[in-house]
This record gives structure tokens, sequence and C-alpha cells, in this order.
């Protein structure tokens, strides 16, 4: 399974969001491709954010080394999976992709059993609050894959 995770810059939330589901993965033995991608152009090849690396160090998360990419229409085709952090990426990734045919499109935390957005620590600082619910997302995403899904 391919999973790609989309944010509005692919440096704080969405490499998160790799980093984390990527060892969870590694854990449990379970097989995934995961990558991840900008809505916006504004940190095209910019290295991961300070914040996340900082976060990821802290939580013995191993880092991905990576640059930020933004979204392409490829993508769809691409992944199995394409999650987003907040409404507003979930917003512009169907205007990007030109829709959702397929049904791949999810807002993580609407995995959760409380659906809401991701705050961008970009804004709040907050590496902690969102690292929480990056987590709690990855975990109820894994979970639903392995009680089947839809
Ligand atoms: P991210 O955070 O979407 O979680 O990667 C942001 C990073 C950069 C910008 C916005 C959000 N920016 O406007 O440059």
């Amino acid at each position: 399974m391919r999973v790609l995770f989309v944010c509005l810059g692919n440096i704080c939330r969405s490499p998160m969001a790799e980093a984390v589901l990527r060892e969870l993965a590694r854990r449990r033995n379970k097989e995934l491709t995961i990558d991840s991608a900008a809505t916006s152009a504004e940190e095209i090849g910019n290295p991961v954010h300070r914040g996340t690396v900082q976060k990821l160090r802290a939580e013995q998360v191993p880092v991905p080394a990576r640059r930020a990419r933004q979204l392409t229409r490829a993508d769809y085709a691409a992944f199995d999976w394409i999650i987003g952090m907040d409404s507003e990426n979930i917003r512009d990734m169907l205007r990007m992709l030109g829709g959702d045919p397929e049904g791949k499109v999810r807002r993580l935390l609407d995995f959760s059993a409380r659906p809401r957005d991701i705050a961008d620590p970009w804004y709040t600082g907050d590496f902690d609050t969102t690292y929480a619910d990056i987590l709690e997302g990855c975990e109820a995403f894994l979970k639903k894959m392995e009680n089947g899904h839809d």
C-alpha cells in the first residue's frame, strides 16, 4: 500500500506524519510506501523544519532525509491513500488533483474517533500537540487498515 501525506508547506506536518507512519509500520512489520507533498509552492526544495526534526528526535523516530515537493496530478494514480492535515489542505488537494473519483483523499484525523484539523505548527509553534495529533491519526489509520475499510 502506498500512502501520501499532504500539508501546506511539506516541511512541518506531512514529513512528521511520513516519519511517524513509517516507524509504526516498521514496528509492526508492515510493508508501506510512504511519501509527503505540499499544496503550496512556498517551501519547494527546503528541508524538514527544525521543530519537526527536534520533535522526531526526541521521540526517537527517524527523520526523513527529504526536500519539500509540491503535489502533482500524477500523485493521484501513484498512491492508494492521499491524506491531508486540515480542511484547507483537502480543499486544495481536490482542486489540484482534479477531484477524487476513487475515494483516496482523506483528512488524517477523520480516521480517529474525534475528527478534527491538525493545527499548523508553522503558525502555532507547538510541535508537541502536532506530534500527538499525528500519532493519534496514524494509529487510527493503521487500525482502520487492519480492520478493513469502507
Ligand atoms: P506545514 O507548515 O504545512 O505543516 O509544512 C507550513 C510550512 C510553511 C508554510 C506554511 C505552513 N509557509 O507558508 O511557508
